[in-house]
């Protein structure tokens, strides 16, 4: 488990260390999401979205562009993915949950990949049957989030390479090999087919265009950890005559241990959507807090909100009431509250939730089908 003490990094295989944003803002070179921005956008989604008002989503590239071309008539399309390398958990369904309300909000199509082949490269232990399984298997959770089956076209990289091959022959030409181990850090040593992967995920941003016949704008909401990809694939948009898509960039979900991002190698630390309600609540009646070591101590110094994970998974998603939330943070900071009592506030409604999720999730298998790209989108006649 990442400790707090731990260097910062942040690359699409690797989070580790304390987080710092602000930071990370002036590392990769994007924008803040700054209040006037996010009172334009109020315009077109009514109240600011959870993940909006909280900023768990805080920085961006171009937002305000394609808000320009959304208010002249010109519509966007999203596009976002999944690697799917094991059972999905909380941690990332946040921007998923976050990326139907943008489909809601803006009636607007949405491209999901699944980077089966790219999950397949990295794990020397996956055979491609496994990788594409769990597209199958991921593909129920995202379903279960709600997306409109009409405006929603899912992605298996293996399965579906035609749609996205031209694009990323015409994508990798304009990447030379040293970009790659700059922007990756791909080393001598690393298979090749990791050199040529981020033209893949390059792809889906200008499918919509190819379909069009057109350039059209796409909006790519997920963590900050995919930026890399949003760099190079924003340079060559222009070379092959497309918009450079515009990114909405996410925070982590810690872990419910000690530091960290979720992550499903630390399942204890971590909540699996198909983890039965109860084994979930045993996670969190388990979590790493921010509380002191006795009770006593507790009401007499306040606990630490600001590194409970406990705190931040009400902050992130469950808790909806602002209001409530802040008392919960005031509550805990003057010692009135003590650990087991936001643990049992968190338990309920993470069984609650897992509860309704697998509902629609087992419902999902019968639709799901209808949701994966079913004719190939090429630019070729013949
Ligand atoms: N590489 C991502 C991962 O490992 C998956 C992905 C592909 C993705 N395309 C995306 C994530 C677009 C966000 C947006 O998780």
């Amino acid at each position: 488990m990442a400790d707090f003490e731990e260097e910062m990094v942040v690359t699409p295989w690797k989070v580790a260390g304390k987080i710092d944003y602000e930071k990370l803002i002036k590392q990769f070179g994007v924008e803040p999401l700054t209040d006037e921005l996010l009172r334009r956008l109020e315009k077109f989604t009514g109240r600011l979205h959870l993940q909006l008002r909280r900023k768990i989503f805080f920085s961006h590239r171009d937002l305000d562009w394609i808000l320009t071309l959304y208010e002249r008539g010109e519509k966007f399309v999203l596009y976002t993915g999944r690697g799917p390398s094991g059972p999905v958990h909380i941690g990332h369904i946040v921007p998923w949950i976050f990326t139907k309300h943008l489909q809601e909000a803006f009636d607007a199509k949405l491209y999901f990949q699944m980077t089966d082949d790219e999950k397949f490269l990295i794990h020397d232990d996956f055979t491609l049957q496994k990788a594409v399984s769990l597209t199958y298997d991921n593909a129920l959770d995202v379903v279960a989030v709600g997306f409109n089956p009409e405006k929603t076209r899912i992605i298996s990289d293996v399965r579906h390479i035609e749609s996205l091959y031209h694009l990323a022959l015409r994508v990798s030409r304009h990447i030379t090999y040293s970009t790659i181990k700059a922007v990756f850090g791909i080393g001598e040593s690393d298979n090749i087919g990791l050199s040529f992967f981020p033209a893949v995920q390059a792809a889906p941003a200008f499918l919509e265009s190819v379909l069009a016949g057109k350039p059209v704008p796409c909006l790519i909401p997920a963590a900050i950890d995919q930026d890399p990809y949003w760099r190079v694939t924003r340079d060559v948009a222009p070379k092959i005559g497309f918009y450079k898509p515009a990114q909405i960039h996410s925070r982590f979900l810690p872990g419910l241990g000690k530091g960290g991002k979720m992550s499903a190698s630390q399942p204890e630390t971590c909540i699996f959507l198909t983890d039965p309600p109860e084994v979930a609540e045993k996670k969190v009646m388990n979590a790493f807090t921010g509380g002191r070591p006795t009770a006593e101590e507790q009401r007499k110094l306040g606990g630490l909100p600001e590194i409970c994970p406990v705190h931040q998974y009400l902050f992130f998603l469950f808790e909806e009431d602002d209001e409530k939330m802040r008392r919960l943070w005031e509550d805990c900071k003057g010692g009135r509250i003590l650990c087991w009592e936001c643990k049992e506030i968190l338990a309920a409604k993470v069984k609650k939730f897992l509860a309704e999720h697998q509902r629609k999730r087992s419902k999902a298998e019968k639709t799901v089908k209808k949701y994966f790209l079913s004719k190939a989108i090429t630019p070729f006649k013949a």
